[in-house]
This record gives C-alpha cells, sequence and structure tokens, in this order.
C-alpha cells in the first residue's frame, strides 16, 4: 500500500480507504460480523483511512465496533448533515459514541447542507481538540459552484468528490481549486454503477447515486469489454482484474489523495489494496480506458 499526504492536514492516508455506506447496510443486516472482518481485513492489508456518516444506517456504529482495540491504526472520518447548530451539535455527538472514539479525525459536512451554520459548530469541537479537520462533501455538480465558494473561505482540508472514468466533472474547477489551496480530496464512486451490481437504495439521499446517461453507457461498454476478457490487455501493467483498472485510473489524477471505495466482501479487499503497488497508469493504458468509453 502507498500512502498520499491529504492536503494541508499533514494526514498520511492510503491510496485506496474504504468507504461504508450501502455495504455495511447490506452486510450488516444479515451479518454485522462479515463488516468487522472487511474492516480487519483492511487493516491488516494497510488501509488506515476509513469513510462513514451518520446517514449510512449502521456503519457508524459497526465501524466504531470493529476499530474497539485498533482505534489507533486507523483515521475515521466521519460526516453531519444537519439543518441547523442544534442538530449538528446532537449528530456530533451520537457520532462519537457511535464511533466509541473521544476524537474524530476529519468531520465533513454531508452534501455541504446547511455549511455556513455548521461550520462554527465543528470549529469549536476543534478548539477542545475532538475534531482534527474540516471537509466538505457533495455528490450533484449544479451545487459545485457552492462547494468553491466554500473552499475559497480557507476553513475546510479536504473535498470528497465523485470521480471516475466516466464522471469527471469535478475536473473541470473543483480538483484546480484543490490543488491551488493545497486541499485534499478524496475521490468516490469510482466502480459502482460501472462494475458493480447496483444496491437497492431507499432513501432520497443516495438518488445522487443514479448513474448519468454518459455513466449507463460506459456502464454496458465496460461490462461488454470484460465479458470478452479484453481487460488482460492491462495486466502487463500489474491489472489482474477491472475493478483494479478503474481504482488506478482515479489515483492518476495528481489531486487525488485516496480513493474511497466500498465493499461488503473480504476477499476485495486484497483486490482493492493490490491496485496501490506505486506504478501509476501508463498513459496509453489511461488511453484505452477512455476509448473503450467513449
Ligand atoms: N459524501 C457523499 O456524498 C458520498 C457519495 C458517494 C460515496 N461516498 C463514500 O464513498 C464510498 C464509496 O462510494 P460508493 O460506495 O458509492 O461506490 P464504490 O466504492 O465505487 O462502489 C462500491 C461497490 O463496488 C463494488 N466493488 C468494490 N470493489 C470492486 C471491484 N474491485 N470490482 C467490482 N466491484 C467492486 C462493491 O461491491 P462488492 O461488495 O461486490 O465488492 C460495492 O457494491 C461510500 O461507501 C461512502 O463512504 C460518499
Amino acid at each position: 500500500m502507498q500512502y498520499r499526504t491529504l492536503g494541508r492536514t499533514g494526514l498520511r492516508l492510503s491510496e485506496i480507504s474504504l468507504g461504508t455506506s450501502q455495504t455495511f447496510r447490506v452486510a450488516a443486516r444479515d451479518d454485522e460480523s462479515q463488516c468487522i472482518r472487511i474492516v480487519h481485513e483492511a487493516l491488516d492489508r494497510g488501509i488506515n483511512f476509513f469513510d462513514s456518516s451518520p446517514s449510512y444506517w449502521e456503519s457508524e456504529r459497526v465501524l466504531g465496533r470493529a476499530l474497539e482495540g485498533r482505534r489507533g491504526e486507523a483515521l475515521i472520518a466521519t460526516k453531519v448533515r444537519a439543518e441547523d447548530e442544534a442538530a449538528a451539535r446532537a449528530s456530533i455527538e451520537r457520532s462519537f459514541g457511535h464511533l466509541r472514539t473521544d476524537m474524530i479525525d476529519l468531520l465533513q459536512i454531508h452534501s455541504m447542507l446547511a455549511w455556513r451554520e455548521v461550520t462554527p459548530v465543528i470549529q469549536e469541537y476543534q478548539r477542545q481538540g475532538r475534531v482534527r479537520f474540516i471537509g466538505l462533501t457533495e455528490d450533484k455538480p449544479e451545487n459545485f459552484g457552492e462547494v468553491l465558494t466554500a473552499m475559497r473561505t480557507e476553513d475546510y482540508d479536504s473535498i470528497q468528490v465523485l470521480y471516475s472514468l466516466a464522471d469527471q466533472r469535478c475536473c473541470e474547477k473543483l480538483l484546480p481549486l484543490a490543488q491551488e489551496m493545497n486541499i485534499g480530496v478524496l475521490a468516490v464512486r469510482t466502480i459502482l454503477n460501472l462494475l458493480a451490481d447496483k444496491v437497492a437504495r431507499a432513501s432520497p439521499a443516495h438518488r445522487a447515486a443514479e448513474p448519468t446517461p454518459q455513466g449507463e453507457r460506459a456502464r454496458e461498454r465496460l461490462r461488454e469489454a470484460q465479458a470478452r476478457g479484453e481487460f488482460a490487455a492491462l495486466e502487463r501493467y500489474g491489472i489482474q482484474s477491472p475493478g483494479q483498472a478503474l481504482l488506478k485510473y482515479a489515483l492518476n489524477h495528481p489531486a487525488v489523495s485516496s480513493v474511497i471505495v466500498a465493499t461488503g466482501k473480504v476477499e476485495r479487499i486484497a483486490e482493492n489494496v493490490a491496485a496501490s503497488d506505486g506504478r501509476a497508469l501508463a498513459s496509453d493504458a489511461c488511453a484505452w480506458l477512455e476509448e473503450l468509453i467513449a
């Protein structure tokens, strides 16, 4: 596993980190111990950054349980999605309890909700030494203008955005500004809707998970190429699976600090961690992938 610095925070994050939204929900419903095995396998293979949210059903609670006795090996990122200061405080207090920790490494404002009101609350926790860094998340491109405005206030250490072979809408303005201001970038949804089977979504908050028409086309092309065994062409770059190709592609962007990827399967961790082998994806391999979905 290779590590990168998260912008100006100085935190060293594993290039591949673990997301916990839909997958921990699905897995937790059947067998919570499966999620705990996934977290332990991730730690054992060098993943040190875990992304959660109070909006991800059982995720914070299960992650907290999984990290018991191993908290020192992990950096915890979670979120706050609250309409006002009081709701933000209540949510953050619940997060400490669920995560079984007295310090959150990165607290992100989920989908930018009430960011102007919620930021001073998080800053208060920072002053108390209970939160280390503040981040923003946004998955809707129509709100990117708001993200740019917030980033320019210099109050935020990271942004978490959708970035993949098929969705590069953040590259126009968000990633260049992040680079200019040394704000860390966490890339998400590199695989979902492209290779992974879509997971049932129960909440309107997750509508943004729906693929774009370009995403649908890309998904079809990738699946056809996979069925025809065409990904074997990438073996000479050390790529053993289509998922690794997508992760390596995302890691190629110089602004990206870590790719957060979720899984409900223990064996997937080894496959995904192998994408971080210190070798940048060669430009002809990138071009091959881009042509495939064009
Ligand atoms: N703040 C936000 O608004 C926001 C939005 C999106 C995501 N996120 C964060 O980012 C994390 C990741 O995003 P995501 O869960 O939407 O998408 P993702 O990580 O791109 O996709 C997850 C899906 O991909 C599958 N998968 C993982 N590795 C694979 C591989 N090598 N080959 C084929 N399939 C693979 C998993 O299924 P298996 O169980 O089969 O492995 C899972 O269903 C989330 O869990 C969350 O923590 C945040």
